[in-house]
């Protein structure tokens, strides 16, 4: 689970962690109330799980409550990258001398954890990675011994910090360090962390993805989930135990198994470079029981997306074959009626995938096309949702 930036900046004092000011506002009213409160110059920040927001126009700076109110008329309703803002946290505004980036994760491919330090912040990451590499120091960090402050001097070391700087970085990477292991994080993410005109090292913005799979032993993360449900979407996605993420294209996807899924947003984003660069909409896996229930759940948030202008459902029949399936999805139009108004491709294979087609194709319904394969139905859903575009 992805934190928002103000849920990481709350554990991030909760450790220690040098960070600023920060409340959240729904309203301009609020905001205004906000940077009254904090006083002084302060940033308006879009709490969205997008990266970028900067450049989106999510982020701005005020000098007065009126500039703060007005910046939150901007940024309040703002959609960036598919992402409507509708909550902001007003921050302390920093006098920033230099800005850098740290981040620790779990790095799976060597059974380990990884840290990603920088003297070169606020350029994103990626392309940093990309275009300056020597700018990125990687050190492995041993999960048994973690980040000491004999570690953490090593990282700031290797980053390139100046040597005034290290103790006091290496401080704030210890801290950062116990958010992660603390709240069994597989992500903690600071871009910018800064040096301040005032000499202060801060985390100005942070990023914290939770292990789901640890949710057990922090009865309190569930909280942040209830918050982070937030978008409409996703809260119905949850309420049905449907695996759903939310992306920018207008192709919606389902299928059964996360491998199956991942392989068809390729497929769809590779077809959609031939019909007017249209991209996937959405993950949403149905899991193996996909019933009736279960895809019209499914059907059901992915046409509740605005963004979505077609629907390829592919789906490999295993233990549930695609005879099931299919009435799955015969019920499913039947059960949401005049709100099913996107055209809908079908891909079945695997088991009992000629009795799966022949009850689409006898169901006849309007909205539904069948594709023999993978790659024609990817096809063919990109066509039509380019031209609804
Ligand atoms: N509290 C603050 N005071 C002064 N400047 C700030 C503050 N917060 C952010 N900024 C400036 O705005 C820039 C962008 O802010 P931030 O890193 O929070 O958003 P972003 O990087 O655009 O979004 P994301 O991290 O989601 O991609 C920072 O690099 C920093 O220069
Ligand atoms: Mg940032």
């Amino acid at each position: 689970m992805d934190l928002y930036e103000y849920q990481a900046r709350d554990l991030f004092e909760q450790y220690g962690v040098p960070v600023l000011p920060g409340i959240i506002a729904d309203t301009p009213e609020e905001v205004r109330a906000a940077a009254e409160k904090i006083g002084g110059v302060v940033v308006v920040k879009a709490q969205v799980k997008v990266g970028g927001r900067g450049k989106a126009g999510g982020v701005k700076v005020a000098k007065t409550p009126d500039e703060a109110e007005e910046a939150a008329k901007a940024i309040l309703g703002l959609d960036i990258k598919g992402h409507t803002v509708g909550r902001v946290m007003v921050a302390g505004g920093a006098r920033i001398a230099q800005e850098f980036y740290f981040s620790v994760l779990l790095d799976r491919a060597n059974r380990s954890y990884l840290s990603l330090t920088s003297v070169e912040g606020g350029m994103e990451i990626e392309q940093l990675a990309v275009e300056k590499p020597e700018a990125l120091a990687r050190i492995e960090v041993d999960p048994i011994t973690g980040i000491d402050n004999d570690k953490a001097r090593e990282i700031a070391t290797a980053a390139g910090f100046p040597a005034e700087l290290v103790d006091k970085v290496a401080d704030v990477f210890v801290k950062l360090y116990a958010v992660y292991t603390g709240e069994d994080a597989t992500l903690v993410e600071v871009n910018p962390l800064v040096l301040t005109e005032e000499g202060d090292i801060i985390a100005l913005d942070g990023k914290v993805t939770l292990d789901e799979n640890a949710g057990f032993r922090h009865p309190n993360h569930a909280e942040l989930e209830d918050a982070a449900a937030a978008d409409p979407l996703e809260a119905k996605a949850k309420e049905n135990d449907l695996n759903y993420v939310k992306l920018d294209g207008s192709v919606g996807v389902i299928g059964n198994g996360a491998g199956l899924v991942m392989s068809t947003l390729d497929v769809v984003a590779y077809a959609g470079e031939n019909h007017g660069g249209v991209k996937p909409a959405n993950f949403l896996d149905i899991g193996g029981g996909a019933s009736a229930a279960v895809m019209a759940a499914g059907l059901d948030v992915i046409l509740g997306d605005e963004q979505v202008k077609s629907v390829f459902v592919n789906v490999f029949g295993g233990i549930t074959a695609c005879d099931a399936v299919a009435n799955g999805i015969v019920g499913a139009l039947e059960s949401l009626g005049d709100s099913a108004n996107k055209p809908l491709v079908v891909r079945l294979d695997g088991n009992k995938v000629d009795e799966g087609r022949r009850i689409l194709t006898e169901a006849n319904h309007p909205l539904v096309t069948l594709a023999a394969t993978m790659d024609e139905g990817a096809a063919k859903a990109a066509e039509l949702a380019n031209a609804a575009k």
